[in-house]
């Protein structure tokens, strides 16, 4: 951990807009993806953000060439020397998200060696479902010393059934089955926005998959897949991140959107009393006063994001009457309750559910943010909190917002980094 922290004063109005990055959890797959070919791919609307950066110090220990231009946020990446063997535990440990280079390298070389990817606070994040997947499409899987092997010595399509619709599941089963022999069908797949943004680029590629967005995916093996250039979707989490603080605290457009990405965050911010405007890729969130708070389910896509959860519950610790969270994805994720209470919000948690009765104002303190987007939770309530907070462990917040205090300053909050 650095100790680097940042120091946000109230600010009772916020006004302004905010022009949103290319989705991390969009980029972090595609780049994954992009070593189905020893051909060039050029990556476009890639934030340089910390595990973007970790995922190509990762293809370069694969001895990927990669190339990323960050002032204009490009990313060249040239799969074509890669080698099979990728011991990167050191960064492993930092992004789970590594272990999606698994279905490439397997489709490529027929084996991978990979480490086990850790848990985090959020949760244990297991792999099984991505390992049945291998299985089923005919590798050979061993799991011990914390090293996970693959082994396949051709990938056969097969009919794959999800227990839970994982997003990096039915991402790294796709990767696995976009060249194998014959056709692959993935029921009860993940439907998130980033799954579809992954099927687009492999289609680009040269990859035939149908049905990517729905619960059914069906993939038939090609051939070969060829390089080619592809601009991501824009992150609909960054974006809710920024219309909550609209509602919360003045008039917020968020700028080069995916409104329909957006349907749940939308819904809920009107049932809340926000006034939520859209046009054809932005969205104006204004605070019409105090917000009336209401209850959350969290659901895989089409429901409502898991990772919208705690800047709600930001949202809500001062919004009249009380509302209810039930976090249905991970079995972690409230550690964002405690530091709030610390600030004087009124939230009982207990399993999976979490109570939140509004009280009036929070009052600035030191608080320290335990993940990526219970950061952003705090950073939320530290606007309309009384006083000075300070945020301390904010690597954690730069992980999935790029430039977040330059972007929050062109807002008119006052915040320091130091
Ligand atoms: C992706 O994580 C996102 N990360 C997460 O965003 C997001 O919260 C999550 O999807 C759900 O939407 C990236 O895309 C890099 P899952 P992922 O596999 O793929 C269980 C953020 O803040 N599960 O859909 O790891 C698992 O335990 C991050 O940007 C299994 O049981 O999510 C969890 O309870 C946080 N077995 C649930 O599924 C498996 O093999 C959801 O996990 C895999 C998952």
């Amino acid at each position: 951990m650095d100790n680097r922290k940042f120091i946000i004063e109230e600010t009772p109005f916020v006004k302004g807009d905010v022009l949103i990055s290319g989705s991390k959890n969009a980029a972090l797959p595609i780049m994954a993806a992009a070593l189905l070919t020893s051909e060039k791919c050029v990556l476009k609307n890639i934030p340089p953000l910390r595990d973007i950066i970790i995922m190509e110090n990762i293809l370069n220990i694969l001895n990927v060439k990669t190339d990323f231009l960050t002032n204009n946020c490009v990313i060249n990446i040239k799969g074509e020397n890669l080698s099979p063997t990728l011991d990167h535990s050191e960064l492993m440990g930092k992004i789970r998200a590594s272990f999606l280079t698994a279905g490439s390298l397997l489709t490529r070389f027929g084996k991978a060696k990979l480490s086990l990817p850790g848990g985090c606070s959020i949760g244990t994040r297991p792999i099984d479902l991505h390992l049945k997947g291998f299985s089923k499409l005919g590798a050979e899987v061993s799991k011990e010393f914390g090293i996970v092997e693959l082994k396949a010595k051709k990938l056969k399509g097969a009919e794959i059934y999800l227990d839970f619709p994982s997003v990096g599941a039915t991402e790294n089963i796709i990767m696995a089955a976009v060249k194998a022999d014959g056709i692959t069908t993935i029921s009860n797949a993940a439907q998130e926005p980033e799954i579809t943004d992954l099927c687009n680029f492999l289609i680009k590629m040269g990859a035939e998959i149908e049905g990517q967005g729905t619960d059914t995916v069906k993939i038939t093996g090609v051939k070969e897949l060829h390089g080619t250039e592809y601009t991501v979707i824009p992150d609909r989490i960054e974006a809710g991140t920024f219309m909550i603080i609209g509602a919360a605290s003045g008039e917020v457009t968020v700028k080069g959107v995916r409104p329909d990405h957006l349907r749940p965050v939308v819904n809920k911010l009107s049932e809340m009393g926000a006034s939520v405007t859209e046009k054809s890729d932005e969205i104006t969130v204004k605070s019409t006063g105090r917000i009336k708070n209401a209850d959350i389910k969290t659901l895989p896509y089409p429901g409502f994001p898991t990772d919208m959860q705690p800047q709600f519950m930001s949202l809500m610790t001062t919004g009249s009457g009380t509302g209810i969270i039930n976090e249905t994805i991970f079995e972690n994720r409230f550690l964002h309750a405690g530091e709030l209470n610390r600030m004087g919000a009124d939230i009982k948690t207990e399993g999976n559910g979490a109570v939140i009765r509004g009280v009036e104002r929070l009052t600035g303190t030191k608080i320290k943010a335990t993940d990526l987007r219970a950061g952003a939770a705090l950073i939320i309530s530290a606007i309309s909190a009384m006083g000075i907070t300070e945020i301390s462990n904010i690597e954690h917040i730069e992980r999935g917002y790029y430039n977040i205090d330059k972007k929050l300053k062109n807002l008119g909050v006052k915040i320091k980094k130091c």
